[in-house]
């Protein structure tokens, strides 16, 4: 036996030991050895890693420490959920984000009171006061329920645990970021990548001991329900937190208008390396609360906030290949395989050339120096190519023109501006053995089933060995063939099944957003299962007959048009696509759907706009219907019970229209009278 072998061996034995270990203590709660053998064992592991790099490649320590124990935290609904927030990468998404808040409080004036705040690169947590008093901490979880970490969270010294104010409002929910300080980081480091894992891993813990060894903070950043509400403002809402003990970041402050967003971030961006903590950019928030309740979230994050990053981070570096990956719409990507460079803190070996024309655009060739950036979590990208740096031989690299799967590529035309795609896309579906791989990553993801522990490297896994083909072989999947793999014990499997278990049950509107079908995303999820209600009915589109004359209906509802009309006629015209929608329905329970507002002025209406309005914007007006129970439909039809004329422009057909069919007519006035506005 070589030595390096002799080595491997070791390692091996030590980290399937402290596996076995972490199993008792952190899982059963039941330590076989005491903490000073195990932190022995911890640090003959990592010493042997020192010494002996190459078996930090072997892997084996996957799934090693900070495994959660998250099993065991009681989950709890958030009260309201833990949204997440959109991204700017420069003065222009600020400006845009500006435009869209006009847009939609129908404003022209872009000076725009803002609260600006360090996004803190942590893990956020919200705390819950009855009276004053701390009753609940729950970490985020997947937005909409969080785990009771309040043990964990009571170690946090500067967490108040009761607030000392007869004003205190008796329902609290105070949000925010726990973070472990850089030098602490250092401190203790153990086995964690960087500060973040780390303090995630030090808040799962199951011993509540482990967490006080372990320095955290916070900064409470926001709120989630406060019952009575008394605050106007964002800034005055921290200023009267912070007197109230909570920790809150000193580098807050007010701006009103680009000019000073750019300063402020420029300011921030020079302290960003001397901080104690790690930030990734700003959180910029719409001041005025009044103002940011009217303009309420999207489906994930709210309109009124942004994170305006940090600068990208840039490189140079060598173009070693070009390869093309396929999507699940289809579409062909080409990336650059680069020689792997560090960019801000991470290496980067692949870089996104977006298509075919971006490569004839900036003529990029295999063996070319680039430039790359990275911003964010955003994949990093081929900025621009250094030509005096070429060889004299390179050749002008040629795009493919079939898919990975062998079938011919399309481009399409673009039905509003009937100019040709940049994208090229496979003309399959289903059939495109890289595209059902990239839609099984899509149905398991977050959004849609959302389920734990079945990510897009263990379906590259499981599909490589066999086990999943499509959709339905989820919930089919032989766990013996699965016993033995690297990274697989019985307590993670046993998590995979439960987790699946789970996600058998799931509302209409995820249940077709799951399954893929282009141009229907969330929202037009939820437009779609507000108007079928129930699978069954869906299940009408597998019939030619009678989706034509669904399709028909669909032009009826605001949000949806020909583009997604088109999308799920050729979706269901697809034998294969309707056999695996088929398979999942029969092996799923899908719950009707339900809209959760079932009161308000408007419930069970249909109401129509035409015309512009003079106090708000027509999004408003419409997520005005929504909140009040009603439905916006897109045409005039004897379904509609309203139609609202707008002061500006309205059309005089849709008037003519409803007038025949008896539709109630109101003017712009009384409808800011219905509404109180
Ligand atoms: S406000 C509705 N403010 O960033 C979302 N978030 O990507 C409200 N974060 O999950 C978030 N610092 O964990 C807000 N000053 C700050 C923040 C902050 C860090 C985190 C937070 C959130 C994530 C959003």
């Amino acid at each position: 036996m070589t030595k390096d072998q002799e080595i491997i061996n070791l390692y091996r034995r030590k980290i399937q030991l402290l596996k076995k270990h972490n199993k008792s203590y952190f899982h059963y709660d039941n330590p076989s050895i005491t903490d000073k053998q195990y932190d022995d064992l911890k640090r003959e592991v990592i010493e042997l890693e020192s010494k002996n790099v190459f078996l930090v490649n072997l892997g084996l320590r996957k799934n090693l420490v900070g495994s959660p124990p998250s099993k065991k935290f009681e989950k709890i609904k958030h009260l309201k959920p833990m949204l997440s927030l959109s991204n700017a990468f420069d003065i222009n998404g600020m400006d845009d984000f500006l435009g869209k808040i006009n847009n939609f409080l129908n404003r022209k004036d872009k000076n725009i009171e803002l609260s600006s705040e360090p996004k803190i690169d942590g893990i956020s947590a919200t705390l819950i006061y009855e009276n004053g008093i701390l009753t609940k901490g729950l970490s985020r979880g997947d937005g909409i329920t969080g785990e009771n970490i309040l043990e964990n969270l009571k170690t946090i010294i500067e967490i108040p645990q009761k607030i000392k104010d007869v004003n205190v409002p008796s329902l609290l929910e105070i949000r925010g970021e726990i973070f472990i300080g850089k030098k602490d980081f250092y401190k203790i480091k153990g086995n964690f990548a960087n500060p973040r894992n780390a303090a995630g891993g030090s808040l799962r813990q199951k011993n509540s001991k482990e967490t006080s060894k372990i320095p955290l903070k916070y900064f409470a950043y926001g709120f989630g329900v406060i019952r009575p509400m008394k605050f106007l403002k964002q800034s005055e809402f921290l200023e009267k937190i912070k007197k109230w003990g909570f920790s809150i970041n000193p580098l807050c402050n007010t701006v009103k208008n680009l000019e000073e967003i750019e300063k402020q971030h420029s300011k921030i961006e020079s302290m960003r390396s001397s901080l104690d903590y790690d930030i990734d950019g700003l959180v910029y928030k719409v001041n005025d609360i009044k103002l940011q309740d009217r303009l309420g979230n999207t489906s994930n994050s709210p309109r009124w906030a942004i994170a305006y990053k940090f600068s990208a981070e840039k490189a140079v570096t060598k173009i070693q290949d070009i390869v093309i990956q396929v999507g699940r719409t289809g579409a062909i990507t080409p990336v650059a395989k680069v020689e792997p460079v560090n960019v801000g803190g991470v290496v980067v070996s692949n870089a996104t050339l977006h298509n075919e024309d971006e490569i004839k655009r900036k003529d990029i060739r295999i063996g070319d120096t680039v430039q790359i950036q990275r911003a964010g979590d955003v994949i990093p990208q081929v900025i621009s190519v250094d030509k005096s740096k070429r060889d004299k031989n390179s050749i002008k690299y040629v795009f493919p023109n079939k898919c990975l799967c062998g079938s011919i590529t399309k481009k399409e035309i673009n039905k509003s501006t009937k100019k040709e795609d940049a994208v090229r896309r496979c003309s399959k579906d289903y059939e495109c053995d890289f595209i059902a791989k990239e839609k099984l990553k899509h149905i398991v993801s977050k959004e849609a089933f959302n389920i734990d522990g079945l990510g897009k490297k263990v379906i590259d896994q499981f599909w490589g060995l066999k086990l999943i083909k499509q959709p339905s072989d989820i919930f089919k999947i032989d766990y013996n063939k699965i016993r033995d793999l690297d990274g697989w014990g019985e307590l993670s499997i046993n998590n995979l099944k439960k987790a699946i278990e789970k996600s058998r049950s799931i509302d209409l509107n995820r249940f077709i957003y799951s399954i893929g079908i282009r141009h229907i995303g969330q929202e037009n999820a939820k437009i779609l299962a507000d108007f079928f209600t129930t699978s069954k009915k869906l299940s009408d589109l597998f019939y030619e007959k009678n989706r034509n004359k669904i399709l028909k209906n669909l032009i009826d509802l605001d949000g949806i048009g020909e583009t997604q009309i088109e999308s799920l006629n050729i979706f269901f015209s697809n034998k294969k696509n309707i056999n695996i929608v088929e398979k999942l329905i029969k092996i799923l329970k899908i719950k009707d759907f339900k809209i959760e507002n079932k009161k308000g002025k408007f419930l069970n209406k249909n109401i129509m706009f035409t015309g512009g309005f003079e106090k708000i914007s027509r999004s408003e007006a419409k997520s005005l219907v929504e909140i009040n129970g009603g439905k916006v439909l897109g045409t005039v039809s004897k379904k509609l019970n309203i139609l609202v004329v707008g002061n500006s422009k309205p059309t005089k057909t849709k008037i003519d229209n409803a007038i025949k069919l008896n539709v109630k007519i109101i003017k712009e006035g009384e409808w800011y009278k219905i509404l109180d506005l």
